[in-house]
């Protein structure tokens, strides 16, 4: 129904029921309207426009006549897809937004951060999802705790320790709607504009966009083979670093122990803070896992900041972030007021499947899924390019970065593009 905020024009001479009419088929015409869509009953379109029902059927009975929309007996009227004739009076309208969406055909899209269609999975949310109406159906009428809901918190404290190092107590721990939601909170916990915050160059674009919002002086540190330069970051003299040590964003090279040690210890030295973005931690294929910075630290120098973007679901939105026990106190200064930025529906469905040891489960099956897709498109790629390209940040995680040596990124976009591939590029990091 929202579709149809359309202006009556009651001085008008023009009956109501044509005004209707000429406002759908143009809608239809200008293709803002998918092929196939139901339009309203006529009750409801009644309703919505605060007219009476005889000028809606009138309407409707005009576009039915014209073929803009078809009757199925019992459902309703359906928008169908406009003939030649029809059309060619629009030849000269500019292209529809979803037009060009849909004119591109794509037969490989290797955009970063969808996932693996998991049906079993579907249920397993819905079914939980189900319950979790009903078990907790009091609890949904209310606000929950705005750190997230306590029995959540519990689980993935739990998790944390077991399967990533983090060593935490579940009030240490904050969910947000996303890992870019919780670094806002941090840059409004401790500092002001024109401060400086130090990243890997390249890095997460969507964490620079957070901090360029902040107006932060965003502090660029380039990249060894084995990730961040540790000392031309020695060299930085802001308080806070943003760091993905797992798998640098975007390279995806691992942080070696003895860089890790080192810049725990630079950051007890000097009163600094790092911020760990460990977001697809879970995803590690080969090699031995190297235990997080949080876990490794001695001194509360990390924050440390989690999602299930990757592992489970980008859209549902749960992300989280470990703050030590010293940035407490601030923390509920300065968010007092703030409620949970998280459903709490999604909350309670995602506790269950902790508890019950679901996610375990699902951890262990989308890694052997990933792992499989991972090894067969490293092996695809060498037999057909062999050593023409340079593969980087195998291993672990949901992409792959290939070198071509001496061709443009954008020349290898439009080329791919050409045969029905997208793939990305990573200048915008
Ligand atoms: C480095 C990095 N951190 C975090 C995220 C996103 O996490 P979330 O879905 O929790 O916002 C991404 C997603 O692309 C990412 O690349």
């Amino acid at each position: 129904l929202y579709e149809f905020t359309f202006k009556l024009d009651e001085s008008s001479k023009e009956p109501l029921y044509l005004q209707l009419y000429k406002f759908i088929k143009n809608e239809i015409e200008s293709k803002n309207f998918i092929v196939g869509s139901k339009l309203p009953s006529v009750r409801n379109m009644a309703t919505f426009l605060g007219l009476s029902r005889t000028t809606i059927e009138k309407a409707y009975h005009l576009l039915m006549v014209e073929g803009y929309v078809d009757s199925k007996p019992r459902s309703g009227l359906f928008i169908t897809s406009i003939q030649e004739p029809l059309l060619s009076s629009l030849q000269k309208q500019r292209p529809s937004f979803k037009e060009k969406v849909l004119k591109e055909t794509v037969n490989y899209d290797f955009r970063y951060g969808s996932l693996n269609f998991d049906k079993s999975f579907v249920s397993k949310w819905r079914k939980s999802s189900n319950e979790s109406l009903d078990l907790f159906k009091n609890d949904i009428l209310t606000y929950g705790d705005s750190k997230g809901e306590i029995r959540l918190r519990i689980q993935i404290a739990q998790y944390l320790k077991l399967s990533r190092g983090v060593s935490c107590q579940p009030d240490q721990i904050i969910l947000g709607a996303g890992t870019q939601y919780l670094l806002s909170q941090i840059c409004q916990m401790l500092l002001k504009e024109g401060d400086s915050i130090a990243m890997e160059e390249p890095g997460y674009d969507g964490a620079r966009a957070v901090f360029q919002n902040h107006h932060l002086n965003i502090v660029p540190i380039q990249l060894d083979q084995d990730g961040i330069n540790t000392k031309k970051l020695k060299k930085f003299n802001g308080n806070l670093v943003y760091l993905t040590p797992s798998h640098q964003f975007p390279y995806g090279m691992v942080l070696p122990i003895k860089k890790r040690l080192e810049l725990l210890k630079w950051a007890a030295e000097s009163n600094r803070l790092i911020i760990e973005d460990d977001y697809d931690g879970e995803l590690r294929y080969h090699g031995k896992t190297i235990p997080s910075l949080q876990g490794l630290d001695q001194h509360g120098k990390v924050i440390y900041i989690g999602t299930f973007s990757k592992a489970l679901l980008p859209s549902i939105r749960i992300s989280y972030m470990v703050l030590p026990e010293h940035l407490l106190e601030v923390y509920q200064q300065k968010f007092e007021l703030y409620d949970s930025s998280v459903s709490k529906i999604h909350q309670f469905t995602l506790f269950r499947l902790m508890r019950d040891g679901y996610w375990e489960r699902h951890l262990r099956k989308i890694r052997t899924v990933y792992k499989r897709k991972h090894n067969e498109l490293l092996s695809t790629i060498k037999m057909i390019m062999g050593d023409k390209v340079q593969i980087l940040g195998k291993d672990a995680g949901l992409h792959i970065i290939i070198k071509v040596n001496g061709r443009s990124e954008e020349e290898l976009i439009q080329s791919a593009n050409s045969h029905g591939i997208k793939i990305y590029p990573t200048s915008k990091y």
